[in-house]
């Protein structure tokens, strides 16, 4: 069997490392190279014990995608045949606050990669992008992949920026490759900044529980693991050029998802927080995902009750890991258990 050797990018992150972990676990032909710059959003305890489980098959490099000389050097010292582009500023919140990281990131580190794999022959190139990019929609009506792109907030639009580029890197450059566009993911190592792991993290320790507005912004929810499924599918049987929406037809108003956790972990109510809304705050998406379920033959595998029921468990087990990354702890993982070997 020939192995292939994936870069993946931003893989200490919440999707990240779901994919990294999914991937060696269900493909004996992959290698993987996880390249992330430990942002406070890379945590390294994500992948914790992977070398041990798949030895070999596993390498870390800590480096920054938006840094042009870096990136050469690596892509001539390690010869990828295939690139998945997870790396990005991902919080909408932040990208309000300070919007250059997002620019520097999600859209020139975009670019610095789309031309590293074309001097370097990459084979595929996945960019991993969001419903976001198509706006907010009214009571009615989906996303579809011919919807119009009209992002509204920073990081919204760096992430079409992002699209737009690789879109360009095909049709000028005949680059190969794919993009696809998920709905919001939910499940196991969600930074906690991020509605669900949030909501969990403070119910558990009867904290307010911050909803923004009027609550009734809806969302469309994805287990992780359907969302990293359906990335290995396109990964496999894509057509280079296209793009791909994922969603699992789960649409839910956040103060429902709020009551439901607090149900579920028999809280009360009185934590939930009526807070001042985001702005500019999107109203609702919703996926449609039918391109890639009558193409490529992709289905989500998750209810929306197993898997919450399960992500909440998860939290309630791993309650070391978010109380870490609350205190700021999770930041020494890297210096303990690699510079410490150098
Ligand atoms: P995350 O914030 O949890 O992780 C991002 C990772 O990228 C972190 O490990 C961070 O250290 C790394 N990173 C940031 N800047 C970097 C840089 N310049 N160079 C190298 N690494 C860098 O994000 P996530 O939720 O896992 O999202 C992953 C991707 O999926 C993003 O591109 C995001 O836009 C997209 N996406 C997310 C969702 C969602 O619901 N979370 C849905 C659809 C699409
Ligand atoms: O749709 C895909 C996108 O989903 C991804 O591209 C983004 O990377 C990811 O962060 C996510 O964006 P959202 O803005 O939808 O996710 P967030 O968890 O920040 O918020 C979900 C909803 O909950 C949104 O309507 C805002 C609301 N919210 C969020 C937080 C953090 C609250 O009401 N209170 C909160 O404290």
């Amino acid at each position: 069997m020939t192995k292939k050797k994936l870069l993946v990018t931003g893989g200490a992150g919440f999707i990240g490392s779901n994919f990294i972990w999914q991937t060696l676990e269900t493909r004996s032909d992959y290698d993987i190279w996880n390249l992330d710059k430990l942002t406070y959003a890379g945590n390294l305890e994500n992948l914790s014990g992977i070398e041990e489980k798949y030895p070999g098959r596993y390498h870390f490099v800590k480096g920054d995608i938006a840094d042009e000389n870096f990136i050469h050097q690596l892509f001539e010292k390690e010869a990828f045949d295939e690139i998945i582009n997870f790396a990005a500023e991902s919080h909408v919140d932040r990208s309000i606050h300070s919007a250059t990281p997002f620019i520097i990131t999600n859209v020139l580190g975009t670019q610095i990669l789309l031309d590293a794999a074309r001097k370097f022959s990459v084979r595929k190139f996945l960019q991993v992008g969001t419903d976001e990019v198509y706006g907010s929609l009214g009571d009615t009506g989906y996303f579809t992949e011919e919807t119009p792109l009209q992002p509204n907030s920073p990081y919204s639009s760096s992430k079409t920026a992002a699209d737009l580029l690789v879109r360009a890197a095909f049709h000028t450059h005949g680059m190969p490759v794919l993009t696809t566009r998920c709905s919001n993911n939910y499940g196991p190592y969600q930074f906690p900044e991020k509605l669900i792991p949030l909501m969990i993290s403070n119910a558990l320790g009867d904290k307010a529980l911050p909803v923004y507005g009027d609550g009734m912004n809806i969302r469309d929810w994805l287990h992780v693991k359907d969302h990293c499924d359906a990335i290995l599918t396109v990964l496999e049987k894509g057509q280079f050029g296209e793009v791909y929406n994922i969603g699992g037809n789960n649409e839910w108003a956040n103060i429902h998802i709020v009551k439901k956790i607090l149900e579920l972990l028999g809280k009360s109510e009185s934590l939930i927080t009526y807070v001042k809304d985001r702005p500019g705050h999107d109203r609702r998406y919703a996926i449609d995902a039918s391109k890639i379920k009558r193409e490529l033959g992709w289905e989500p595998s998750y209810t929306f009750e197993t898997g919450i029921q399960e992500t909440i468990d998860w939290y309630v087990e791993h309650h070391d890991w978010w109380l870490r990354i609350k205190s700021g702890e999770y930041l020494n993982y890297y210096k303990q258990h690699y510079e410490m070997e150098l």
